[in-house]
């Protein structure tokens, strides 16, 4: 895993003029309703950066739009400094940008371990001529993969589990296995929609442990959506926040805690009591 950290480092040092990811004045409408108001914001190299904002303020959206699972009305979304709005979410996701989902969504009739294993990391096995001309390389490529595989298992220690059925594991098992499968693509951008929700407390300071070791130790920069919001304030930096389609405000988490507007679109949506 040393090697794969250090080329995406030495990846990332090229771009560094840009923000990893720039939002610019993203618009979405589903019919009447405008669910991102043009919307901007970046997010810089390196950061754990948060996304937070009442229920329905377009959060999940944004997500969709970035990934590419939707298509923006106007507007443009910029990965290191590089247009990427008119691309399929599979080539979001070879150029190094993974999300989860707000409900996991992992093949709950394979293995952990298979479940890590599907996960396409541009391995030379995919392609059919190579199985055909270069059968080694084919093999070593998956023994590759396989290693990887255990090693991710390891480091969220679900290697216990890695020959259970998915569809056996719990509910924070399961998103620690979203964030395996984002860390088997050597991701640079990791989008996470609510790691939090639905997670006992043990699992969650391990998934907050995580975040931490990845962002530090890999490089990994990424931006999560949380309702939690002691996790927020101690795992991100900025924190973004969401109201209505439209950035609110943006800053350190202590700063945005205490900012009125923030307070006000709080309290005025139904996440009031949730969000506190
Ligand atoms: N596919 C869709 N079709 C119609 N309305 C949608 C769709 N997705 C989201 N919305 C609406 O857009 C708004 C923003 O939703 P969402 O992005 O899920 O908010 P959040 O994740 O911040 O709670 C909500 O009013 C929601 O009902
Ligand atoms: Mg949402």
């Amino acid at each position: 895993m040393a090697d794969s950290t250090a080329s995406s480092l030495s990846e990332t040092a090229t771009g560094q003029a840009h923000p990893l990811l720039e939002v610019r004045d993203l618009a979405k409408r589903f019919g009447g309703l405008k669910a991102v108001d043009h919307c901007s914001f970046q997010v810089e190299r390196g950061t754990i950066t948060g996304l937070i904002g009442p229920n329905g303020a377009g959060k999940t959206t944004m997500f969709n739009l970035i990934t590419g699972f939707i298509k923006p009305d106007s507007g443009r979304i910029l990965l290191d400094g590089q247009d990427i709005g008119h691309l399929r979410p599979d080539e979001i996701f070879m150029r190094g940008m993974c999300r989860t989902f707000q409900i996991p969504r992992e093949h709950g009739t394979m293995s952990v371990l298979e479940n890590l294993m599907l996960v396409p990391a541009g391995q030379t096995g995919e392609l059919w001529w190579n199985a055909l001309l270069r059968p080694g390389q084919v093999r070593s490529e998956e023994a590759r993969h396989l290693h990887k595989a255990q090693e991710v298992l390891e480091y969220l220690q679900l290697t216990h589990v890695q020959h259970e059925y998915a569809a056996n594991l719990s509910g924070g098992q399961k998103k620690l296995l979203e964030m395996g499968r984002t860390l088997m693509a050597d991701p640079q951008l990791v989008l996470l929609d609510e790691p939090a929700a639905g997670v006992n407390r043990t699992l969650l300071q391990s998934i907050i442990k995580n975040i931490q070791t990845m962002a530090r130790d890999r490089g990994i920069t990424f931006l999560l959506i949380e309702h939690d919001m002691n996790m927020v304030m101690s795992l991100c930096n900025p924190v973004i926040v969401m109201s209505e389609g439209r950035k609110l405000a943006e800053g350190e988490p202590e700063a945005v805690r205490n900012n009125q507007a923030v307070l006000e679109a709080y309290l005025g949506g139904q996440y009031a009591t949730a969000a506190g």
